[in-house]
């Protein structure tokens, strides 16, 4: 199947493809893989490099100077975009949202922000929410505003051509995808990507803030977008996309004994290591709930490891 045609150019930041690895020891005859894109690099890695070489490839098109973009004190996003934008000589703008006044010593994704050399703000969660504005305004006529996450149309594309990616590693579809949302992109991405391959299996996104309805309105919104930009792609609306409530705990970024005893439990079984924040809280519904999802899911591993070290 080409697709070639229609897709955006792309700068190659990620080492792909990453692999898929078979995990046996979470329950008993049952194997889980994993598609690593944990793996895509070291610091520059996770699940935001696909999207970045979309965004990054747009970004230079337009002879933009600098790349403006915005999340959490340990967004992996913006530590991304950091390390890329370092690599592209291009200057990086971070507006991190904190309730804090003074937050803490520089650490995790925060630390990696700073020797990259990114000029970080600092940013309530009131100013948070006019954070389209506020990075409009630092962009200038010579940046480029990334949205939060990386989630908008062009964003998606990086894992549309996962899906593409995976097609071409896998000997039989897995029986579902699973994988964490936290800005939807990525969700969006692979919901689109399967329908654009006519595969019959469900993508389930487990929500880690926000719940399913934020989700759903989300992804419905670029797929919108997609398809007026790249008509050639199949349009998945808001009640076709799966969301699983009922795992981000105490809500984005905070943590509970059992999520961290879940992690440590399935480290010490598997030696995969996830993070507190996305793939912790998304792996959960695959150990507690493991019927849901057939005899061989496949689980996105969208990298975080900074923010477990945090
Ligand atoms: C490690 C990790 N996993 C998953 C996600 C969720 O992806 P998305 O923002 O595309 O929903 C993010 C970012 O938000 C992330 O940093």
């Amino acid at each position: 199947m080409s697709h070639q045609q229609t897709e955006p150019p792309r700068l190659d930041l990620a080492r792909l493809p990453t692999p898929i690895e078979r995990v046996e020891r979470i329950r008993k005859g049952w194997t889980v893989l994993v598609k690593r894109d944990d793996l895509t690099g070291t610091s520059l890695t996770g699940n935001k490099v696909r999207k970045l070489e979309y965004l990054l490839a747009d970004a230079q098109a337009g002879h933009a100077r600098r790349v403006v973009t915005c999340g959490g004190v340990q967004s992996n996003h913006c530590r991304a975009t950091a390390i890329a934008a370092a690599r592209l000589g291009l200057d990086c703008v971070l507006f991190l949202r904190t309730a804090e006044p003074t937050p803490g010593p520089p650490t995790g994704n925060l630390r990696l922000d700073r020797l990259v050399g990114a000029d970080v703000r600092f940013i309530t969660p009131a100013q948070y929410r006019d954070r389209t504005a506020i990075m409009t305004e630092a962009a200038g006529p010579d940046g480029y505003v990334i949205p939060e996450g990386g989630s908008n149309a062009l964003g998606a594309w990086g894992y549309v051509r996962a899906v593409d990616e995976m097609a071409s590693q896998w000997h039989a579809p897995p029986s579902a995808i699973v994988c964490a949302t936290g800005s939807g992109g990525t969700l969006a991405g692979l919901a689109i990507g399967v329908r654009r391959r006519a595969l019959d299996l469900p993508v389930y996104g487990v929500a880690v803030c926000d719940n399913a309805a934020y989700f759903t309105d989300i992804i419905d919104n670029i797929s919108a977008d997609m398809t007026e930009r790249w008509p050639a792609l199949p349009r998945v609306r808001a009640h076709e996309v799966a969301v699983i409530e009922g795992y981000k705990g105490r809500g984005y970024a905070l943590s509970t004994p059992e999520e961290m005893s879940d992690i440590a439990s399935v480290a010490r079984r598997s030696g995969l290591i996830l993070d507190p924040v996305y793939t912790g809280k998304a792996f959960r519904p695959l150990l507690h709930e493991p019927d849901r999802f057939g005899p061989r899911p496949l689980f996105i591993h969208t990298g975080g490891i900074f923010g477990l070290l945090a």
